[in-house]
């Protein structure tokens, strides 16, 4: 089945001869573009295709949107929140439209897959001149060369699960990057819209993902992300014997010193073999994303989570025997439909237990198409508030508890980034993932340093460099 979801060579070729025709067009007009991204590290990932493709068109890419003379936004349906951003960001370019009405707005990503989404853009957004989904990331430039060259208003929502491979990509500064291993999911978690927007779990072939790591670390990459939905399903779609613990071990032999990172993970799919291919290869980072949703098993039954808190916990025991002093962070969805007091004691006991590094705590947000959104909700906005609080509280202090532990420790840090403060001009991470503002003699974003934990905060520990 992979075969026929590889985008043909034919295909890819065509859109690549609509890149130099909107070449051709804008040549010598110093036209720039703006790019916006909601969501997941996919859409980002996303984003930066599409980045490229603008690019190798003449496009210059700016961050001021009212310099700009194409403006994208790559939207995210995961909460109601992130599509009333997007809707707001939207909104508020009417005027801009108004003043420069050549200039071009486009909408893709996740939201645009759903029809409700379309019909209300349709309706009552007229300033987006280009709307594309998903599926139809790769035909980019057929769709910007209509969106310059035709008056009415173009809108590409359909398509097939597909994977392109070859596409022109512009990635952010500094040392980190994203690499795509898979793309949609199958898991249907009765809570979340991203299998009805992204589409079935489709994997990238070995080789192709070898090629593409070989050259980001030629090109001095030095923290690498694979990025799936559920990466611990890798594999199951290719019919070729290899699974996730397997590509690790094959990108862990590349030569090069980088850490490589990947999320997201689900527990009913990890396993004690991941961990000791974890274990095993040295540049895979001892840090594991692996989201519990809710500590109830009731809760997560009616998830379709497929795992209870038990073997959950079962799981956390085999990763920290394996890898002592592993970093944990996890996903906790709070206000489920139906959830009780007592459910949500069952989520901070788990908490308590296992003692995360970091959490990401959300208040459920009902999805219109998925089957949770039916359910009967009887807790009241107020209670969900408060355990949302209790919770937060309850991390906070176990934060600064393990946070202290650091205190005086020598840590391998991978400076990425410039700080606010004066006094610890740079931000790093540590193998585990935590941020660390350093301070020290000649520091230059994108090394590997050895540095000394001097003080630690809630947020971030702070460091010198030996
Ligand atoms: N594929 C990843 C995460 C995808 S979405 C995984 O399975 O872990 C990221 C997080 O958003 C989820 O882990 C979940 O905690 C949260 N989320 C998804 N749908 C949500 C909803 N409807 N309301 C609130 N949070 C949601
Ligand atoms: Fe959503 Fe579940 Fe798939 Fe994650 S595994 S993307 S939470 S359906
Ligand atoms: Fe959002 Fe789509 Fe990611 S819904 S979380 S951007 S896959």
């Amino acid at each position: 089945m992979s075969e026929s979801a590889i985008v043909s060579q034919e295909e890819l070729q065509n859109q690549f001869t609509y890149m130099d025709a909107v070449a051709e067009l804008i040549r010598g007009r110093h036209l720039r573009a703006y790019t916006h991204t909601f969501g997941c590290q996919q859409n980002e990932a996303d984003t930066e295709r599409i980045r490229g493709m603008l690019h190798e068109m003449g496009y210059e890419m700016t961050e001021e949107i009212d310099k700009a003379d194409f403006i994208l936004y790559n939207t995210c349906a995961v909460r109601e929140h992130a599509e009333d951003r997007a809707f707001g960001n939207i909104g508020a370019l009417s005027h801009l439209k108004k003043q420069r009405p050549d200039v071009i707005i486009a909408l893709c990503g996740c939201m645009v897959q759903q029809e409700k989404n379309v019909e209300k853009i349709k309706k009552s957004y007229p300033q987006v001149k280009l709307l594309f989904g998903t599926h139809a990331l790769w035909r980019f430039p057929s769709l910007l060369y209509r969106a310059l060259t035709e008056k009415k208003r173009i809108f590409d929502i359909g398509g097939v699960d597909d994977i392109a491979e070859g596409l022109p990509v512009l990635r952010g500064h500094g040392p980190k990057a994203w690499l795509s291993i898979m793309y949609g999911c199958n898991n249907f978690c009765t809570y979340c819209i991203v299998p009805y927007v992204r589409g079935r779990e489709r994997s990238r072939r070995p080789e192709e993902i070898e090629k593409e790591l070989r050259e980001l670390v030629a090109a001095g990459y030095k923290e690498i992300t694979l990025l799936g939905q559920n990466v611990n399903s890798y594999g199951k779609d290719l019919g070729l014997d290899v699974d996730f613990a397997d590509l690790l071990r094959r990108l862990n032999a590349v030569p090069g010193d980088f850490w490589l990172r990947f999320m997201t993970s689900h527990p009913k799919d990890a396993s004690p073999r991941l961990f000791d291919a974890m274990a095993d290869c040295k540049k895979v980072a001892k840090q594991l994303h692996l989201p519990f949703q809710s500590g109830s098993d009731e809760i997560l039954r009616r998830m379709n989570r497929r795992y209870t808190a038990e073997s959950y916990r079962a799981l956390i025991v085999d990763a920290r025997r394996k890898m002592p002093g592993i970093t944990l962070s996890s996903d906790i969805i709070v206000g489920f439909p139906g959830e009780t007091e007592a459910d949500f004691e069952q989520t901070l006991a788990l908490v308590q237990d296992i003692q995360f590094d970091l959490l990401f705590t959300f208040l459920y947000s009902p999805r219109s198409g998925t089957p949770a959104a039916t359910y009967e909700d009887p807790a009241t906005p107020q209670q969900k508030q408060a355990w949302f609080e209790r919770l937060l509280q309850a991390q906070d202090a176990i934060v600064a508890q393990r946070q202290a532990a650091y205190q005086g420790r020598t840590m391998r840090l991978l400076v990425d980034g410039t700080a606010k403060g004066p006094d610890y001009p740079f931000t790093a991470r540590t193998e585990g993932n935590l941020l660390v503002c350093v301070r020290g003699e000649n520091i230059k974003i994108g090394d590997f340093i050895e540095a000394t934990i001097e003080k630690t905060s809630l947020r971030c520990l702070f460091a010198v460099k030996q």
